[in-house]
């Protein structure tokens, strides 16, 4: 069955020291077990060994990137590339988040590039999606993320495609305290199911985490995670602080 995930996304906050302090505290907080399958945290590429140290003696606990180039190596100046980061021993890198697409121009076909680069190095995918204000109001959320997914995920070998997680993230939500309503984020998380049982069957589908983000706070969490096509979360501004994180990871 597929996993139950609480994803941190730190952003651009935090500086290396202040994230070494709150991935310990988060580790310390969490360090006699919870429902969870896996807690990833994702700070930025300046904190990904410190972090690494700090969660290194936790089984259920990950490491994310934020960001990978396409190339291997090269003359790509100020880029980091899949390859160190899994010589880095992160886990996990988050691709197509809707700061990405909007403020640095990554597109459908440069997204596909990047999930296929971090998954030839044994990188997993956190593959974020998510309609605009806009295309929400114009009732295009479902047209938008269908060409989202399809467009970077569905030339993937099914073996491939296992390690992928989905997040479904609208962007009218993000960083503005308007989450989705539970009964908005599972019809568009079913329809996103159902577009992998179009593509890889049944089996596939139902062991494919698909994650909410956008605005989830303590208080809100546990209605969203109940959801049944809501496999858990993938957190901004909340999992800057190890207390709001942590009792946000307790809602599954
Ligand atoms: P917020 O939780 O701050 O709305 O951010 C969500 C997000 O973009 C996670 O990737």
């Amino acid at each position: 069955m597929r996993k139950k995930i609480v994803a941190g996304n730190w952003k651009m906050n935090t500086t290396p020291s202040a994230g070494k302090q709150l991935a310990e505290e988060i580790a310390s907080q969490l360090k006699d077990g919870f429902n969870a399958d896996e807690v990833i945290l994702c700070p930025p590429f300046t904190h990904l060994y410190q972090v690494g140290e700090e969660i290194k003696q936790n089984d259920k606990i990950f490491l994310g990137a934020q960001n990978i180039h396409t190339e291997d190596f090269g003359a790509y100046t100020g880029e980091v590339s899949a390859p160190m980061l899994k010589d880095l021993g992160v886990d996990y890198v988050i691709i197509g988040h809707s700061e990405r697409r909007q403020y640095f121009g990554e597109d459908d076909l440069l997204l596909r590039a990047k999930v296929e680069k971090a998954l030839e190095h044994g990188l997993k995918v956190i593959f974020c999606v998510g309609e605009t204000e806009d295309e929400y109001n114009r009732n295009h959320s479902e047209h938008v993320v269908k060409r989202q997914v399809i467009s970077a995920l569905f030339t993937l070998e099914p073996e491939q495609f296992a390690d992928v997680v989905i997040a479904y993230e609208p962007v009218w939500a993000i960083g503005t305290g308007r989450t989705a309503t539970p009964e908005y984020a599972q019809k568009m998380h079913a329809f996103i199911r159902q577009l992998v049982v179009q593509r890889y069957g049944e089996e596939t589908a139902q062991n494919t985490s698909i994650l909410y983000g956008g605005s989830i706070k303590p208080n809100n969490a546990k209605d969203l995670f109940s959801q049944p096509d809501v496999d858990g979360g993938l957190v901004g501004g909340a999992s800057l602080n190890a207390n709001s994180f942590v009792e946000i990871v307790r809602q599954i």
